[in-house]
């Protein structure tokens, strides 16, 4: 009797560690996970917080969509037990394609050149270092358990001066580039299958609130401002586009043959109320040493476009938008070209009333912008464009940047290289804050 109840006993407890240790695997294994992003109302930089180290710190980082890697200042309250720097020939050195600037005398580490892509300053002097990230773990509608990240590869820049220029409280910039050391990448390579090589991002056109960056496959599920339990998964509302790689890096510094970490897009037109403006279109792809085409942005806070670009498209805008709504243009207001006197305007749900422009992809796939999306108010009478010239010759023909892309849901899935897009949210009366943090 005794010995077959400490056989049970033994049995259950065998099965309570192996169910103990499921548990654990599927915590430690998480499908998503996620970062809370918000707007620094000075800056327009749209900020995270990324808890690093040991023991774990959060460091406020500006959002670098295309970044190449993340970085963090060093120099600055940078003390952690598990940091570990990148040693010169090993694994993340070479994932991180570290250029050949390994020192060969007593240190042997390996050097990055982190960028500030906001002012285009280098660090020539970072270094690849790796240390221990955790991220709240989410079933895509709510924070879940934090999830650690052994050994993330970041660079360590030893020139405190890059952080100039960033949001206040700014300690470096977190990349979501196209590379094997972007995040989301790292993310999906550390925790296997379950998470997908798919990030999305939903940034908030309010300051003080917070949008949010999924790693990993959908759901995404957000409230609508009228009812918080009629919840709604916005990926049901998906457009796809394919993406792009320019064969030519983007980046301030780089090493020859290497390619851009950027998102670039095909826009085959741009339409003014539904009709086409005239684009030279050799300025839409890219060309073989890297110029033209699309790519998104969220370090600039404004959709760039090539000089002959913009003024086809403010003339169609003004066509559509003078007689109609009965506007008079006023002067241009920093960093705008094109103001306007709001007249008969009327505010609606979608932002002030204003002619729609839409993005349009191949298979004539739009991207339609609104009010909210496409014009800035300046005072209650006065709305600019909210799309600057970018020069005649540009390195990229159009950079849609972050105005445009607030309260709307891109997914960029690097497996398959395709960008989902939800159209503006606030359709569904839903906003990018309205998530349940
Ligand atoms: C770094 O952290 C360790 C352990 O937490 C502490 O003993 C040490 O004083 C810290 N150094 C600095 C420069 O803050
Ligand atoms: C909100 O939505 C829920 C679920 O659909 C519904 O039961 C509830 O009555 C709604 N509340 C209001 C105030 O409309
Ligand atoms: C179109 O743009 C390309 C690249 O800038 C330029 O070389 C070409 O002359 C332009 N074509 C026309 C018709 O303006
Ligand atoms: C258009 O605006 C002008 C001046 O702002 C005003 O005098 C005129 O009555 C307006 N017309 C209409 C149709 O609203």
């Amino acid at each position: 009797m005794a010995s077959s109840t400490f056989i049970k006993s033994i049995f259950l407890s065998i099965l309570v560690l192996v169910s103990l240790c499921q548990a654990q695997k599927s915590a430690s294994k998480p499908k998503a996970g996620l970062l809370p992003v918000s707007k620094d109302p000075s800056t327009l930089q749209y900020i995270t917080r990324l808890n690093i180290g040991t023991p774990s710190v959060p460091k406020t980082l500006v959002v670098d969509l295309g970044g190449r890697y993340t970085w963090i200042d060093c120099t600055n309250g940078y003390n952690s037990s598990t940091y570990k720097p990148g040693i010169c020939g090993s694994a993340p050195c070479s994932l991180a394609k570290s250029s050949g600037a390994c020192t060969k005398d007593k240190i042997n580490i390996c050097y990055l050149i982190p960028e500030n892509t906001v002012t285009g300053n280098i660090d020539l002097f970072g270094e690849v270092a790796m240390d221990k990230i955790s991220l709240q773990s989410t079933d895509g509608s709510k924070p879940g358990p934090l999830n650690s990240v052994q050994d993330f590869i970041f660079s360590c820049a030893r020139d405190h001066k890059l952080v100039i220029d960033l949001a206040r409280g700014a300690k470096g910039m977190l990349a979501l580039g196209r590379n094997p050391v972007g995040l989301p990448t790292q993310l999906a390579s550390f925790f296997g299958g379950g998470l997908r090589r798919k990030f999305a991002i939903c940034l908030p056109s309010k300051p003080k609130t917070n949008g949010v960056i999924f790693f990993g496959d959908s759901p995404y599920i957000f409230y609508p401002s009228y009812n918080e339990s009629k919840t709604m998964d916005v990926s049901s509302r998906f457009a796809y586009t394919k993406l792009y790689v320019n064969p030519v890096s983007t980046a301030g510094a780089y090493t020859r043959g290497e390619q851009s970490t950027e998102y670039f897009v095909g826009v085959n037109s741009i339409t003014v109320e539904r009709k086409p403006i005239r684009i030279n279109s050799t300025l839409l792809s890219i060309n073989n040493r890297g110029y033209g085409g699309t790519k998104i942005s969220t370090v600039r806070p404004y959709t760039v476009v090539e000089s002959s670009i913009y003024r086809a498209l403010v003339k169609a805008f003004d066509e559509a938008i003078i007689p109609v709504w009965n506007v008079s243009k006023v002067k241009p207001v920093k960093p705008f070209n094109d103001c306007y006197a709001v007249g008969n305007m009327g505010m609606t749900p979608l932002g002030i009333g204003a002619p729609d422009i839409a993005f349009v992809f191949e298979n004539n796939v739009k991207w339609e912008i609104y009010g909210a999306n496409s014009m800035v108010e300046i005072s209650s009478n006065v709305y600019c464009l909210g799309f600057l010239d970018g020069g005649s010759r540009p390195r990229t023909s159009i950079v849609i940047g972050a105005h445009q892309l607030e309260d709307n849901l891109l997914q960029f899935d690097l497996a398959a290289s395709k960008l989902a897009f939800s159209q503006t949210l606030i359709l569904g009366a839903i906003e990018c804050s309205n998530f349940k943090f």
